[in-house]
């Protein structure tokens, strides 16, 4: 049988893994590059592109550091996985975790994780522990039981490095499907590891000589869940992006470092704008994320309509989950459906033909 090649086997040599390091893999990475030509082409830009991370095995991009982290975690004799999580890394940890035959504890916030990503944790068989409290206080308790366990347990929230140590590869990939590093990346940021890992991944691709680019980093958080915008933590963080209803990210300093060393800029999108390009990524482009990964989407549509972007600029939005995560915000945003008889007239009349 010819295997698909490796996501950790191909940027091995940037990756904290040796031939000693259990291989495992579900398939991660080596997801598309879109133009999003008719998104673009309303906003006046020629060259944007979507990253879609929503292709990875367990439908995120945590899937590029799981797949390191957990391997390093059986490398290092743990048996037991744990994090906190708004419900992708929760999904992607049991997954990695079933692979890997090892325990799986996840602490979520109750009522506050979409459907989708709460199954595929349970159905891998991961023991989840819903709180009421937010994905800040599930982090502080998932820290502390680390701590205080007997048992050799390997906390794989983005804390980890070997976490962001694998989602660098995705900006990898960018640059290898481009040829080039983009002018601009934009991203929804939470818990702030995905944009510290972009950071790096782009800094070492250059220092490697690989790129010759360096592009500017745009994160965007929810309004109602904006602390770096902001400047100080949001107690009760709130919003539909449920993935980024995070009020005290841990990787904070790092996305600062991260929009400033790349001159970029960090800012704060409502509800109804994420919600605005989320619907209309899936309208123009037949692309469907989730909403919290429209916000990057949001931004740049913002940004745009103000005359802020070049209409040649290289721009690359991450879209960072699948949008089959939550069918009820999908619901929720889309029209209902038609109502007809089994008849051909009953049918006709329903649409209008
Ligand atoms: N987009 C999605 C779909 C996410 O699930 C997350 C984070 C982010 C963006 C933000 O990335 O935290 O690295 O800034 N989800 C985490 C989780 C918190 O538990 O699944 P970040």
């Amino acid at each position: 049988m010819t295997e698909r090649p490796r996501l950790v086997d191909r940027y091995a040599s940037f990756l904290p893994v040796t031939a000693s390091t259990p291989r495992l893999s579900l398939g991660e990475g080596f997801t598309p590059l879109v133009s999003l030509r008719r998104f673009g082409a309303s906003l006046g830009l020629r060259n944007l592109y979507a990253k879609v991370e929503g292709m990875n095995p367990t439908g995120s991009f945590k899937d590029r550091g799981m797949v390191v982290a957990v391997a390093r975690a059986l490398e290092s004799g743990a048996s037991a996985v744990i994090c906190a999580s708004t419900g992708n890394t929760s999904a992607s940890a049991a997954a990695y975790a079933a692979a890997a035959g090892i325990e799986c504890a996840v602490i979520v916030p109750r009522g506050q994780v979409a459907a989708g990503k709460l199954v595929q944790a349970l159905i891998a068989g991961a023991r989840v522990v819903p709180i009421d409290g937010n994905f800040d206080q599930a982090l502080t308790i998932v820290r502390a039981l680390a701590e205080q366990d007997d048992h050799p347990v390997a906390v794989v929230n983005s804390i980890n490095p070997d976490r962001l140590e694998g989602q660098k590869t995705a900006a990898f990939e960018v640059c290898d499907d481009l040829g080039r590093a983009p002018d601009i990346v934009a991203l929804p940021v939470g818990n702030a590891g995905n944009i510290t890992a972009y950071w790096a991944g782009f800094r070492e691709y250059r220092a490697a000589g690989r790129v010759r680019e360096r592009p500017r980093l745009w994160g965007f958080q929810a309004a109602g869940a904006a602390p770096i915008v902001l400047g100080r933590p949001v107690e009760r963080p709130d919003t539909v992006a449920t993935a980024i209803r995070i009020g005290n990210p841990a990787s904070w300093s790092r996305a600062v470092a991260a929009r400033d060393e790349s001159g970029g800029r960090m800012e704060a999108v409502s509800d109804e704008e994420i919600l605005g390009a989320y619907r209309d990524l899936a309208r123009l482009e037949g692309v469907f994320c989730e909403p919290s990964s429209a916000a990057g989407v949001a931004g740049i549509r913002r940004a745009a309509r103000a005359g802020e972007l070049d209409a040649d600029a290289l721009v690359v939005c991450v879209l960072t989950g699948n949008g089959l995560k939550d069918p009820e915000t999908a619901g929720r945003s889309a029209t209902g459906v038609l109502e007809a008889e089994a008849t051909v007239g009953s049918v006709s009349v329903a649409l209008g033909w």
